[in-house]
């Protein structure tokens, strides 16, 4: 497992490794909760996902890793969080989906982890399942951050765990968008706040009163 959390360190992505470990926990305490695979929302490299898949490997679960591997808004070409590694020399357009599928396989978490490449909006509405666990780190504007959250929340089952990165209370520190859903989540009535590292938030279902 230490080996495990070190590639994690060492692989490309926006998630500290405090935020990692207790992302680790909540998908561990989710399996105890209630059953159903796990979905994260924004995969990048899998740094996340090894933390998240870490988790899967050791209770015996399933993490469906969602991502285009086109990038968001802030990783192509002259934005702040652009790499042009991650650029496909042949089609100059964003692929992390090599990156991520080397991380997996560097991890020995390919019997647990699951890419789904596309977008997320219609893999959600297309899936059926109900998770134990959700992740959502995917774009972080207000129409795709909005659309993850009600798109996917609703397959949540109950005593189910959502987990949400990059929730800045202070616009200084970040963008808007992930506070509020985070902030709608609450205020429906439908979630506990359970712990927060850093800015990712953990949130338990215990109602299915979507607003
Ligand atoms: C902030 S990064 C994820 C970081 C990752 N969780 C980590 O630990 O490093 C956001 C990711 O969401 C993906 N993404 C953005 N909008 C998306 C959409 N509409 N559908 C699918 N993936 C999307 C981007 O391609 C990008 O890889």
């Amino acid at each position: 497992m230490k080996e495990l959390f070190e590639l994690a360190t060492q692989t490309k992505g926006f998630m500290p490794h405090e935020e990692g470990m207790a992302l680790y926990q909540a998908a561990i305490d989710a399996s105890n909760y209630c059953a159903g695979p796990m979905v994260e929302i924004g995969a990048y490299c899998g740094k996340s996902t090894i933390y998240i898949g870490a988790a899967c490997d050791q209770v015996n679960s399933v993490l469906f890793s969602v991502d285009h591997h086109r990038g968001s808004e802030e990783n192509q070409s002259g934005w702040e969080h652009h790499d042009p590694e991650l650029v496909n020399p042949l089609t100059g357009r964003m692929d992390t989906l090599p990156t991520w599928r080397e991380t997996i396989e560097s991890a020995k978490l390919e019997h647990c982890v699951i890419a789904i490449v596309g977008e997320s909006i219609t893999v959600a509405r297309n899936w059926s399942t109900p998770l134990s666990f959700l992740f959502i780190d995917g774009g972080h504007g207000e129409d795709p951050a909005w659309s993850d959250y009600r798109n996917w929340t609703p397959h949540i089952a109950l005593n189910g765990i959502l987990a949400i990165h990059d929730v800045f209370e202070n616009s200084k520190d970040g963008g808007r968008p992930p506070y509020e859903i985070y902030v709608d989540a609450l205020k429906s009535g439908s979630y506990q706040e359970i712990s927060t590292q850093g800015s990712l938030r953990i949130l338990k279902k215990t109602s299915h009163t979507e607003r």
